[in-house]
């Protein structure tokens, strides 16, 4: 007997907002709520719906699993979108995050090793100096009584840390107050994500004035790019030994880059550097202004992680060996409950590279599908009070579940190579913070209540913080 196959579901048969004529859903959305019009939309149309802005339409799926089992198809199935990839390379960012077959395979095992745990550990000495910088800073701001303002100084701790595990150089952002490379990234990533959402590339053609601005900065980010170059060039003159043994990932892009028949070009070389300054700056800052701020919010579980980590640290003023972050597990699920809770990913777009299917819906060639990571793990089917922020779920026999349904760092062979990284630094700056201060208030600078803002990182209106020293 034929075995019945059961039809694929062709994209117009899809559910979906009802889209105008020309501009389809784009008078819809705002570009900081875009995230949070996506989830309104899933909460009305199901796990998978269509919508389109301009002439661009988007299959959204929202199911993890469904969302796993798609990103484990890359490379060859899914990959970046060429709007962000295009866009990306064009402003100096088509390193790992932007390339996709090829270009993309060739990167991604040198990004790899560069960030492995036991690099990684290498690196703490300098990661335990750039803390206690951090708390330096911190700490002449509570005596004179001043707000801190949060993002700003984890972002000058982040970059710290990026620059000095991944180039080699201690910038030392967070004891300058001169031009800061921050300053810069801090237009160049909002931009990013407007040029990827905008109806056609019409900076190709013609420049309006915040595309001029761009410009602006985009040259004195690529200065800073070229300094690490050339500084880690100069290293690898006085010891030419580092060409056999590269110590961080600069080192061994430009010994790759040096080889006959060589994998890199300067160019790969500095869309890299650009794309670990992005990418390791924005994410592990946001998740951390986050963190803290939704600790603020219940000072019970403040008070907990505060005992943990003194505890942990005994008498020491601040983390200096591995394994007292090791220690810290209740910081740890207090982290992954902020990612579950505050994705600073809460979407993935992605574009199918051939014809495939999707949860029985048939994908044809160049469709656009976006990936909502934040449903699945806030699904009240799977677990239970899934709005409140119980960094216990993480700990309990039954974790299992939400382990699998919250996904911040990605899936399949293109997840977030700066995980271990990045879990590292937020054990390092929260263990920072509470073993040399009481946090007294967290709030929005404007006085208004927090939102969230996607841009590229969906990030928390800016923040400042009041602490007093211990
Ligand atoms: C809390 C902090 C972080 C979060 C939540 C985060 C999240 C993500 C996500 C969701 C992706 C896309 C994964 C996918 O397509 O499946 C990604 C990719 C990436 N992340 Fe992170 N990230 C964080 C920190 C970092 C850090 C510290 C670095 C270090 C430089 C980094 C470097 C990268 C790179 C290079 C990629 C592109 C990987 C590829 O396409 O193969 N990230 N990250």
């Amino acid at each position: 007997m034929p075995v019945a196959i059961a039809p694929m579901t062709r994209i117009a048969e899809l559910p979906g907002p009802p889209a105008l004529p020309m501009i389809g859903n784009a008078h819809q959305i705002s570009r900081p709520l875009f995230h949070q019009r996506l989830e309104a939309w899933q909460r009305a149309y199901g796990d998978i719906y269509r919508m389109r802005i301009w002439a661009r339409e988007f299959v959204v799926f929202a199911d993890p699993h469904v969302a796993a089992e798609a990103l484990r198809e890359r490379p060859g199935t899914f990959g970046r979108t060429e709007r962000v990839s295009t866009t990306a390379t064009e402003m100096g960012f088509g390193g790992l995050f932007a390339s996709n077959g090829e270009k993309w395979r060739r990167q991604r095992p040198m990004v790899m090793a560069a960030f492995d745990p036991g690099h990684i550990k290498r690196y703490f000495p300098s990661l335990v100096q750039v803390s206690a910088r951090l708390a330096a800073r911190w700490t002449r701001a509570a005596r004179a009584g001043e707000a801190v303002p949060l993002q700003q100084d984890l972002m000058r701790y982040t970059v710290d840390v990026i620059a000095g595990l991944a180039f080699g150089t201690d910038i030392n952002t967070l004891e300058g107050e001169q031009d800061v490379i921050q300053r810069h990234m801090d237009k160049i990533f909002p931009m990013l994500f407007r040029r990827t959402l905008a109806p056609f590339p019409y900076w190709r053609h013609f420049k309006l004035p915040a595309d001029r601005r761009l410009d602006v900065h985009l040259q004195a980010f690529r200065a800073a790019v070229q300094e690490f170059i050339a500084t880690a060039r100069e290293r690898m003159r006085a010891q030419p030994a580092l060409r056999e043994s590269p110590t961080n990932l600069i080192e061994a892009m430009l010994a790759a880059r040096d080889q006959p028949g060589n994998a890199l070009t300067d160019e790969d070389v500095a869309a890299n550097v650009a794309t670990m300054l992005l990418a390791g700056e924005d994410t592990t800052a946001h998740t951390l202004a986050w963190m803290i701020w939704l600790l603020a919010q219940q000072p019970a579980l403040l008070r907990r992680a505060q005992e943990e980590v003194r505890q942990a640290l005994g008498d020491d003023p601040l983390p200096t060996r591995i394994e007292q972050l090791a220690a810290l597990a209740f910081v740890e699920a207090c982290a992954h409950e902020t990612m579950r809770l505050k994705p600073v990913a809460p979407l993935l777009p992605q574009q199918a590279e051939h014809d495939t299917s999707v949860a029985g819906v048939a994908i044809p060639q160049g469709t656009l599908c976006i990936f909502l990571m934040r449903p699945g793990a806030m699904d009240g089917r799977r677990f239970a009070d899934p709005e409140r922020f119980d960094p216990d779920r993480w700990l309990r026999a039954d974790a299992s579940s939400v382990k699998r349904a919250s996904m911040p760092f990605g899936a399949g062979p293109r997840m977030c190579p700066g995980r271990y990284l990045a879990l590292l630094e937020i054990k390092m700056a929260m263990a920072t913070l509470l073993a040399r201060f009481d946090v007294l208030s967290v709030e929005a600078a404007d006085g208004a209540p927090v939102q969230e803002q996607l841009a590229f990182t969906m990030q928390p209106t800016p923040l400042r913080m009041r602490i007093a020293a211990r």
